[in-house]
C-alpha cells in the first residue's frame, strides 16, 4: 500500500489484526528483512512495515534523512493508518529512528523493540568512518562501498552456513541511490545520543541482538536493556547484525513472547483469606 507522508510516499505492508506493531528496517535495507518474521508475528498482532524514504519501493527524495525526518514519517504512517497506540520496533538505523520517535511521542507507544541498535552517539572513529564512506560514495559511487559494507551485516556463522543471505542483502541495498546512502550516513553521524533518554522510557521494551553483531555489539544491547526501566534482552545465537534474516525463528519467538505478554492483562492472584478464628 502507498502511504503519503507529506513530502513523499512510502510503501507499507500492513497485515494481521490485533495489537499494531510497526517495525522499521535499518540501513541500507528495506522492510523485506522482516519477511521471515511475518508468519509468526501476524498470528498475534497487526504487523506494519514501511520501507523508509529512500529505500525499497518507497520514494527516494533528495534532502534530509535525519532521525527527526524518519520519526516524522513513522508518525505520519501511524496517523494515516489510524493507529493511536502501537508497539514500535526498529532495526539498527531504524532503532535510532525509533528512539527518536520515543523521545518525541512516547504517549503513542505501548511497547518498544530495539533490534541490533544502540543508544550511544557515534564515537570519533565511527564518525570518521562515515566521513570516509561519504567521500568514497561521492567520488566513485556507492557500488564498491556497498560491496564492502553489506557482508558485515551478517555474522561469521551466517557466512559459513548461508552465504546466499549476503547476496540477498546486497541486492536489496542495490536499489538505494547514492544521495540516500550519503544523506543517511550524515544523518546517523549527527543523531543525538539517546543514552539519557533510556531511563525515561517506561513502556515495556525488548532489546534483541545477534550474538555475533560487529556493528552494534551485545555490550551496547546489554547497556540499553539495563538502562531501560522495563526491558528484557534476547541474545540470538548464530546471528550477526541482521537476526530477522539470519535466525528468524528465535528472533520471531522473542518478539511474539514480548507481544503476548503485552496483550495479556496482568492477572492478580488473590491469596486465600486468612481463616478467622
Ligand atoms: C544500520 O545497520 O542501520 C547501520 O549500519 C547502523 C550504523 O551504521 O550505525
Amino acid at each position: 500500500m502507498r502511504v503519503d507522508v507529506g513530502s513523499c510516499a512510502l510503501e507499507v505492508e500492513d497485515h494481521g489484526e490485533g495489537l499494531p506493531v510497526i517495525l522499521v528496517h535499518g540501513f541500507p535495507l528495506s522492510s523485506e528483512i522482516f519477511s521471515p518474521l511475518r508468519p509468526a508475528i501476524e498470528q498475534v498482532a497487526r504487523l506494519v512495515t514501511p520501507d523508509l524514504r529512500g529505500f525499497g519501493a518507497s520514494d527516494k527524495p533528495a534532502g534530509e534523512y535525519s532521525m527527526d525526518v524518519l520519526a516524522a514519517d513513522v508518525l505520519a504512517v501511524a496517523d494515516r493508518l489510524g493507529l493511536e497506540r502501537f508497539v514500535l520496533g526498529g532495526h539498527s538505523m531504524g532503532g535510532y529512528a525509533a528512539l527518536r520517535f520515543a523521545a518525541l511521542h512516547r504517549e503513542r507507544l505501548v511497547g518498544l523493540i530495539l533490534i541490533d541498535t544502540r543508544a550511544e552517539a557515534d564515537t570519533p572513529e565511527g564518525a570518521s568512518r562515515r566521513e570516509a564512506a561519504v567521500a568514497r560514495i561521492r567520488s566513485e559511487g556507492g557500488e564498491g562501498y556497498l560491496d564492502e559494507f553489506v557482508p558485515g551485516l551478517v555474522g561469521p556463522a551466517t557466512h559459513a552456513r548461508a552465504p546466499r543471505f549476503v547476496r540477498e542483502l546486497r541486492s536489496l541495498a542495490g536499489d538505494v541511490p547514492d544521495h540516500v546512502l550519503i544523506a543517511c550516513q550524515q544523518a546517523m553521524q549527527s543523531r543525538p545520543d539517546a543514552t539519557e533518554l533510556l531511563a525515561t522510557l517506561t513502556m515495556p521494551a525488548l532489546v534483541i541482538v545477534g550474538e555475533e553483531d560487529a556493528i552494534t555489539p551485545v555490550e551496547s544491547a546489554r547497556k540499553m536493556a539495563a538502562a531501560l526501566p522495563h526491558a528484557s534482552l534476547a541474545i540470538i545465537p548464530g546471528a550477526g547484525h541482521t537476526p530477522s534474516v539470519e535466525r528468524p525463528i528465535p528472533t520471531a519467538d522473542a518478539i511474539v513472547t514480548f507481544l503476548r505478554a503485552l496483550a495479556t492483562p496482568i492477572s492478580v492472584i488473590t491469596p486465600p483469606r486468612a481463616s478467622r478464628r
